[in-house]
């Protein structure tokens, strides 16, 4: 079969098994396969796919996230490798690492700390675009401390990523980030089938952690990330802790997104 016959009956088979954006996701799944770019599928519109297509097809038929079927996904300016091991990582998380360049702007190496550190999207982000930075990342998860080291080790990037958890946040860091799991248990059911049936749940539901991390964190500065609806009691909540300037950031879609302060650790 060519590309344009592939096309068009990709687009078809994800638009029947209810995938939200068949066109976009049939093209990239070609481009893959092809090893071109999107717009370069169409360059190459009269080639032959190889067989190994209906097989990626199949699998994101089935709701399976574009991002574990395709094994790599973008972040900032880096291209990470993404399986059920950890969290896809989000356009929104690249507001967070932002709000972390910024504050640390100036600052020749600064000891940051990701909490929750999945792929090490916002880690691996940060000790990129922040070449100085002494970058820890920890994960309660195993699975993904393993997959946020094959990251690092691929990007040649100096993070130290270990597994533990919200304790980390205690050792005395200039820089405290997390996304960290803010579903609440009852929004479970009225997610995506890519999220619900694919994503790590331990990686998602999760109640009030923010606040926990502010609580136990010994840091200059925190930054954090909130689900939509959350961050006016975020912010509350570092006010009421003692963290001053605390500040609230949209996302590109206007969504209050990052709630950040300076901590007791002063600055
Ligand atoms: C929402 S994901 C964020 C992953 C990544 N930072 C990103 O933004 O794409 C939250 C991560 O926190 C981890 N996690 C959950 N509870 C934790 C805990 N108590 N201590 C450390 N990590 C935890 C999960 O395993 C998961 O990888």
């Amino acid at each position: 079969m060519i590309v344009t016959q592939a096309l068009r009956l990709a687009e078809r088979q994800l638009a029947d098994a209810g995938v939200d954006t068949p066109r976009v996701d049939a093209e990239l799944l070609l481009a893959h396969v092809l090893g071109v770019s999107r717009t370069g599928v169409y360059a190459n519109d009269h080639q032959e796919v190889p067989g190994r297509f209906q097989v990626l097809l199949g699998r994101r038929s089935k709701r399976e996230p574009l991002a574990y079927v395709l094994g790599e996904w973008g972040f900032r300016r880096l291209m990470l490798k993404t399986d059920a091991r950890a969290l896809v990582p989000r356009p929104e998380t690249e507001i967070v690492v932002e709000r972390c360049l910024e504050l640390l702007r100036g600052e020749r190496e600064p000891r940051v700390l990701d909490l929750g550190a999945g792929t090490g999207a916002i880690a691996l982000a940060l000790a990129d675009e922040h070449p100085g930075a002494q970058v820890t990342a920890v994960d309660s998860s195993p699975e993904a401390v393993a997959l946020a080291r094959e990251n690092a080790e691929r990007l040649q990037l100096p993070v130290e990523i270990r597994q533990g958890g919200f304790e980390a946040a205690a050792e005395g860091w200039d820089l405290v980030v997390s996304n960290p799991p803010y579903v609440a248990p009852g929004e479970w059911d009225t997610l995506q089938p890519e999220i619900r049936e694919w994503e790590p749940r331990d990686a998602l539901v999760g109640v009030g952690l923010q606040e926990q991390i502010a609580r136990v964190a010994d840091t200059r500065r925190l930054v954090l990330e909130v689900g939509d609806g959350q961050a006016r009691g975020v912010a509350a909540a570092l006010t009421s802790l003692g963290y001053t300037d605390v500040a609230i950031t949209s996302d590109l879609t206007g969504i209050e997104r990052v709630v950040e302060g300076h901590g007791r650790r002063g600055s």
